[in-house]
C-alpha cells in the first residue's frame, strides 16, 4: 500500500488514485490566473483540518495578503498559527515594514536559498509540518534560470528529508509548453499542471497530471472550478482544448 496524502480538493486525490504518495515534491505547473495559490492554500488548510501541521512560504506576495487571500475562501489560518500548527515563511518583506515586524519566519535576503532553507527547515521543525507550500519556485531563479534545477533538487533534499510532502509553485508563460525552468520537471516527483485556454470566446480551466512517482494516476485532462469554497475538480469529466501551445 501506498501511504498517501489527500489533497482534499474534491475530485483531485480520485485522479490521483488516492492522493500524493507522501514525501513527494510536486511541481504545480501554470501560467498567471491558472489557480496556483488557491490550490496550494487548499492544499495546506486541508491538512489542517485533518490535524497535518503546515508551511507556507511566501515569495510573491506579502504574508498579510496571503492569509486574506485564504480567508476570502473560509480558511483562516490565524487559529492555527496560535496553536502552533501552521507557519508563513515570509521570503516577500526582506524584514522592511511594520507588518513583517510581527512575523516570526523571515528571510531577510530572499534571493539567498541558503537563507530561505534556514528559516523553512526552523518553520517544518517547529510545527511538525507534515504539508509544505512554496509559492512560487520561480521566483528563486528567475534571474538565473541555470539554477533552476539544482535549487530545486536542494529544495527537494530538504523537504523530503524533513518527511514532508509538498507542492512548489512554478510560474510558466501563458504560452509555454514546459513546467518552469531548465530541468525543474526531472527533479520534481510529480508535476501537475494547471491551464486556462479560451474555447468559443470563453476561457476554460482544466488540469492534467503529467507525472506522479509512486502511483498510477488519471492521464487526462480535467475541467475545474474556483468557486468561493475553492477549487472543484471534475474528475468524471474530461476537456478537449485545441492547439494551445505556440511551439
Ligand atoms: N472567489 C472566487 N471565485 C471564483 N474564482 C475566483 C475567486 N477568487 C479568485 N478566483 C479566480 O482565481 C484566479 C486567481 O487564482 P490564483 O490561485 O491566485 O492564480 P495563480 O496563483 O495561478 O496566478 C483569479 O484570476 C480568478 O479567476
Ligand atoms: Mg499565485
Amino acid at each position: 500500500m501506498v501511504d498517501r496524502v489527500k489533497t482534499g480538493i474534491p475530485g483531485m486525490d480520485e485522479i490521483l488514485n488516492g492522493g500524493i504518495p507522501r514525501r513527494n515534491v510536486v511541481l504545480l505547473s501554470g501560467g498567471p490566473g491558472t489557480g496556483k495559490s488557491i490550490f496550494s492554500y487548499q492544499y495546506l488548510w486541508n491538512g489542517l483540518r485533518q490535524g497535518e501541521p503546515g508551511v507556507f512560504v511566501a515569495l510573491e506576495e506579502h504574508p498579510v495578503q496571503v492569509r486574506i487571500n485564504m480567508s476570502q475562501f473560509g480558511w483562516d489560518v490565524r487559529e492555527y498559527e496560535r496553536q502552533g500548527m501552521f507557519a508563513v515563511v515570509d521570503a516577500f518583506t526582506s524584514g522592511i515594514g511594520e507588518a513583517a515586524k510581527k512575523e516570526r519566519y523571515v528571510v531577510t535576503d530572499p534571493e539567498d536559498v541558503g537563507l530561505l532553507v534556514d528559516a523553512l527547515k526552523e518553520a517544518i521543525r517547529d510545527v511538525g509540518a507534515k504539508r509544505v507550500a512554496i509559492d512560487s519556485v520561480s521566483t528563486l531563479y528567475l534571474a538565473k534560470p541555470a539554477l533552476a534545477r539544482r535549487t530545486v533538487m536542494l529544495l527537494k533534499r530538504v523537504l523530503s528529508g524533513l518527511g514532508t510532502t509538498s507542492i512548489l509553485v512554478s510560474q510558466v508563460s501563458v504560452t509555454e509548453r514546459g513546467f518552469g525552468g531548465p530541468g525543474v520537471e526531472h527533479a520534481a516527483d510529480g508535476i501537475i499542471r494547471l491551464d486556462l485556454d479560451e474555447v468559443n470566446g470563453e476561457l476554460v480551466r482544466s488540469l492534467i497530471v503529467w507525472k506522479m512517482r509512486g502511483t498510477s494516476h488519471s492521464m487526462r485532462r480535467h475541467p475545474f472550478e474556483i468557486t468561493d469554497r475553492g477549487i472543484i475538480v471534475y474528475h468524471d469529466r474530461v476537456v478537449k482544448v485545441g492547439r494551445r501551445y505556440e511551439v
